[in-house]
Order: C-alpha cells, then structure tokens, then sequence
C-alpha cells in the first residue's frame, strides 16, 4: 500500500474526503507540517523557493525567518495551498496539500500577509462575516465567538469601527481575530507582528504563547531575529529561497560560538594580544574590545592579558543570539535581501 514512488510526489493516493480525518497522520510521525523538496518558480522566472525539507513539530511554537524576499510568504502561501508547488510536497496535518485542501484547512487559522477586509464594514461585522463564511459554525453562538476574539486580539474598543479607519496594526489584529474565531490545531501566521508598535508586539507575542500553552501549534514567520528568539521553541532560517537550518532555537544559537568581549583601559594592547592569541575579527570601540574567540582555552587568552600587563576590567563570551547563527551560516548580515 504505502509504496513512495520517486515518480508520484504524493504516493497516498487521492483518498482524502473518505474517512478523511485531518487528524490522522499515516506516516504515525509527528510532524504538522512537513515538506520534501517543496519548490516554486514563478511564471516570470523567480525561483522563490528552493527544495525546501521543512518539519514543523506538534506543539512547537515555529519560527520561520528569513530577511525580506527570502520565501516566507510564497512557502505559506503553498502550504495553505492558495499556490501550487513547481515541484515537492506539503503536508499539512499529515495530508497532502493543496489536494485536502477542503479536510485540513478547517482546523488551520492563518493569517497571510494584509488579511482581505471589507473596508466600509466595521471590524466587528467583518469578523461576523468570517464566520458566516465557515460551514461548520454555529449561528447562534456567533455573536459570542466574534467578541471573544475581538477580545484576545485587544479590538473591542475599536470594534465598531469602519475597517477603513484602522491602522495598519489594527487591520493585522482583526486579521488574527478572524484566525481565532475556531479552536485551531495550527496557527500559520505570516508575519503576526508587522505593523505594530512596541506594545502591540509584545501583546501579539504573549497570545502566541497563550495559544501554544492551549496545545495550538503555532508557524509564524518573521524576519525580526530577536522576536523569533523571544516566542519560539523551534525555527528555520531561510536565505534567497533555501533552507539554511533548522532545529530548537536553543540549538541553533548554541552551535555558533559568541563574541569575545575584553573591557579594558588598554585597548590597543588587547586587541594586539588577542590577535596574537589567534582570535578573529578584532574590534575596538572605546574600552570595548570584541572578536571572534579562537578555538582551545579562554582561560589561555586571560593569562596572556595579563602577561602582557593589559589591565582587564571585564573579560566575558557573550551568548551567541540567532543572528550571530545566521552571519555564521550565510556568511552574510541579515539584512540582505533575496
Ligand atoms: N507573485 C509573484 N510573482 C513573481 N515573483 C514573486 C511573486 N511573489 C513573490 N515573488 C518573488 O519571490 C521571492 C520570494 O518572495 P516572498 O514574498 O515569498 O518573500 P518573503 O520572505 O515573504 O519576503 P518579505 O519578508 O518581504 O515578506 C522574491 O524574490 C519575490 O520578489
Ligand atoms: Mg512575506
């Protein structure tokens, strides 16, 4: 039965519809979304995404990040299945996308890049006719589910608002209201936090890990380093359409080694001593001296300091952040585009 054929991109057959719970993951793993060589070219010529193998754990809070014109949206946009892959596979809820399209996106609340609003509608009828759009909702209890999620997303003193009139922040926050109106398994949200200011941001943030505590395993795509090193528990980089890694944020940081930071009165010296020790890309900024550690003992570097009379005030490895992964990785500062 389960025979993958290197000619079939989705050796399971078009079973979905029967029995088609989207629940039911038949390769028993337990990933909610996995892709195998997922590829889009558009028609003009882009190649977007590049052979992308991303696995999205059960109950993880994912991050996908990537600087402008890296992928994200065009990868979303294939797995939510509003786009056709050039080539490769999605699965999303163990089934294979865009073909169960109908079975699994019941279960998934995304919110893609500007979310489609009625302008002359206010937020709160925007959101009723979200709902009335879903089948399977109940319409007595609509009016309850609207001002619930107007609620999380901070919205019900805007509520009766024309959605012409809110902000770019706002229109993202009604967006993600419309995405929580149903319990969802996944949440894809590309780019939750643009637009927002400081206090949005950290409100959107804290619902993230309101809803991953539900159990809600959460994708959000970002190209903010630090937001995806504050909410997430696994992330993906990406870079010019490819998949430079993925893992535990943890991990990801772990494996690159941080700056070297020396505070001295006698800068100049320990910048010599600590190219003499072999350390790279050595920096000075006032009584700051920075590089990158050579490999073996620090305590090594300490005791040349010393010996060379270099008076050290503060001598410390600075935990390396995902971004210091990312320039590692790419070779390249993360604010370079596609
Ligand atoms: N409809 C399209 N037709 C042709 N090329 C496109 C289309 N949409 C995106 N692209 C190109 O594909 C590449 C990836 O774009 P994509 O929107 O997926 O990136 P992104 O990572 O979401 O970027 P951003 O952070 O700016 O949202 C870019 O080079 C972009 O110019
Ligand atoms: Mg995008």
């Amino acid at each position: 039965m389960d025979q993958p054929s290197a000619t079939d991109p989705d050796p399971e057959g078009s079973g979905d519809g029967a029995g088609g719970d989207a629940g039911g993951d038949e390769s028993g793993d337990e990933s909610v979304i996995r892709t195998r060589a997922l590829t889009k070219r558009y028609r003009g010529g882009q190649l977007a995404v590049d052979g992308l193998d991303l696995t999205v754990p059960a109950g993880s809070v994912f991050g996908f990040l990537g600087p402008n014109g890296s992928g994200k949206t065009t990868t979303i946009r294939m797995l939510m299945g509003l786009i056709e892959p050039t080539s490769g596979t999605a699965r999303v809820l163990g089934r294979p996308m865009p073909r169960a399209a109908r079975t699994v996106l019941p279960h998934v609340g995304a919110l893609i890049e500007g979310p489609a609003l009625y302008g002359f509608l206010s937020g709160r009828d925007n959101l009723v006719r979200y709902d009335a759009a879903d089948p399977t909702a109940d319409p007595r209890t609509r009016n309850t589910r609207v001002a619930a999620a107007l609620d999380r997303v901070g919205l019900a003193a805007a509520a009766g608002k024309k959605a012409k009139a809110y902000s770019l922040g706002m229109k993202q926050r009604l967006g993600l209201a419309a995405a929580l109106l149903q319990p969802r398994r996944l949440l894809v949200l590309d780019e939750p936090t643009n637009g927002l200011d400081p206090q949005g941001m950290r409100e959107i943030r804290s619902l993230v890990r309101e809803l991953a505590s539900d159990g809600t395993t959460v994708f959000l795509s970002s190209h903010l380093l630090d937001e995806i090193e504050q909410v997430c528990t696994h992330a993906a980089v990406m870079a010019q359409g490819r998949l430079i890694t993925q893992g535990l944020v943890a991990d990801l940081a772990a494996g690159t080694r941080g700056r070297l930071v020396v505070t001295t009165p006698d800068p100049a010296d320990a910048a010599r001593v600590l190219k003499e020790q072999g350390a790279g890309d050595v920096v000075v900024a006032e009584d700051r001296v920075t590089a990158d550690p050579p490999d073996g003992e620090l305590a090594d570097i300490t005791m040349a300091l010393v010996t060379a009379g270099v008076r050290v005030r503060g001598f410390g490895v600075e935990r390396a952040s995902l971004e210091d992964a990312f320039v590692a990785l790419t070779g390249e500062g993360f604010d370079v585009a596609g």
